[in-house]
């Protein structure tokens, strides 16, 4: 037995692996388990990404290795639905980071940035490649509260002067998971300032950007005036066009921080495959339309589980953004034992909101990456479940 590195030791296992085994089990023993705990989109991406896809991996040049930053077209592409989007300029060349996934990126800036003695600060709850990136980087994690009564936005001044001297870096995401959050510009105009008078760099995970109901557009950090002198925002295809297998995201905004990314990626990883970086570039500067009947879709399977989980006596949050509903579990529970029984005795499987971090206790995240149908049969069989016990 050759004993592997510390740095897997400083953490505990996985969520997601250990509740395939448990899945694994079910399934073998015949039950019909409705999967409402992972982010994936259910739905296809738009039929004109997939003909770039078809179209350029026909070409016999397109086979070789690409150049570790994408290409000069992906680049423009991300610029430009950054100033459609959002309204921000961004440098093609300098400004924007093409990534394999937005998970890449977190986790080798994170690597690039931090040594033992620095602190990373995470939201909590919070996507869990915040903190696990950091530690593997042989840093400490300073969990930032997200609560419900500050409508899950942190209180940055609660953060003691001894941790701001030793953090390097500071997370944030929204719109948020898994608290399904939004964020305004002004609180981000508040970030960076705090950001520039304790000299760091916030990273902002933006993935849910582009995925909102109701009319609703989520800002960018970038927005803000002077961002790109001390931010960085993470994107990602995987939400935005229903792209998760593809691997393609971005790091955008300040320049250093992303030629430090890319000076340790290039030791990392190579260029993705070009018909892929073609057809994101496609994705990224084709016809928006898709977008707004794809997120029509989104906002009715929402309407569905509302109703669904008021129905049962739940008090769910309705979300404006992201593909996830976040409720509390009924009075007495804890989320891990509310998310076991729903899985042993209605077969559907959500996650327990520790999963995400402390504060996440007495809450359980469902995605709604699954047709109407099947979030029907997911309400009525939670209805039966907990009728039953009331
Ligand atoms: C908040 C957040 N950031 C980043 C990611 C990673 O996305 P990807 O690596 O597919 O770009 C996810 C995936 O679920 C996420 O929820």
């Amino acid at each position: 037995m050759i004993d592997p590195s510390d740095r897997l030791t400083k953490f505990d296992g996985h969520f997601f692996v250990e509740l395939n085994q448990r899945l694994a089990h079910l399934s073998a023993a015949g039950a019909d388990v409705i999967r409402l705990d992972s982010g994936t989109p259910d739905l296809p991406p738009a039929a004109h990404i997939l003909e770039t896809l078809k179209q350029s991996a026909s070409d016999p040049a397109a086979h070789g290795y690409q150049p570790y930053q994408g290409t000069p077209a992906l680049r423009q592409a991300w610029a430009t639905a950054y100033q459609r989007s959002f309204g921000v300029s961004l440098d093609a060349d300098s400004e924007v980071l093409p990534l394999l996934g937005s998970k890449e990126g977190i986790v080798n800036l994170t690597l690039a940035y931090v040594q033992p003695g620095d602190v990373v600060i995470v939201p909590d709850p919070g996507y869990m490649t915040y903190a696990r990136s950091a530690r593997i980087a042989g840093g400490e994690i300073y969990p930032l509260p997200l609560l419900p009564e500050s409508g899950y936005l942190p209180d940055l001044s609660s953060i003691p002067q001894d941790i701001l001297r030793k953090t390097k870096i500071l997370w944030l995401n929204y719109p948020n998971n898994p608290t399904t959050a939004t964020a305004s510009l002004d609180f981000f105009s508040q970030v960076v300032e705090f950001a520039f008078a304790h000299n760091i760099l916030v990273c902002h995970d933006a993935a849910y950007a582009s995925v909102t109901f109701d009319g609703y557009h989520a800002p960018s950090l970038l927005q803000v005036t002077g961002a790109k002198e001390i931010a960085v925002e993470f994107n990602t295809l995987s939400k935005w066009y229903n792209m998760a297998g593809w691997r393609v995201g971005a790091a955008l905004g300040n320049r250093q921080a992303l030629a430090t990314l890319y000076q340790l990626k290039s030791n990392v990883d190579n260029g993705h495959f070009r018909p892929i970086l073609d057809a994101a570039a496609a994705a990224l500067t084709g016809d928006q339309g898709w977008l707004v009947g794809r997120n029509h879709i989104y906002e009715q399977r929402r309407d569905l589980v509302i109703r669904g989980l008021l129905q049962a006596g739940l008090q769910p949050v309705v979300p404006r953004a992201s593909l996830y509903v976040w409720f509390k579990v009924l009075p007495g529970w804890s989320s891990q034992d509310f998310a076991l029984m729903l899985l042993e005795k209605a077969h559907v499987s959500l996650v327990p909101g520790t999963v995400f971090g402390k504060n996440g206790q007495g809450y359980l995240r469902l995605s709604f990456t699954e047709p109407g149908e099947r979030l029907s049969e997911a309400m009525s069989r939670i209805n039966s479940v907990l009728g039953r016990r009331a």
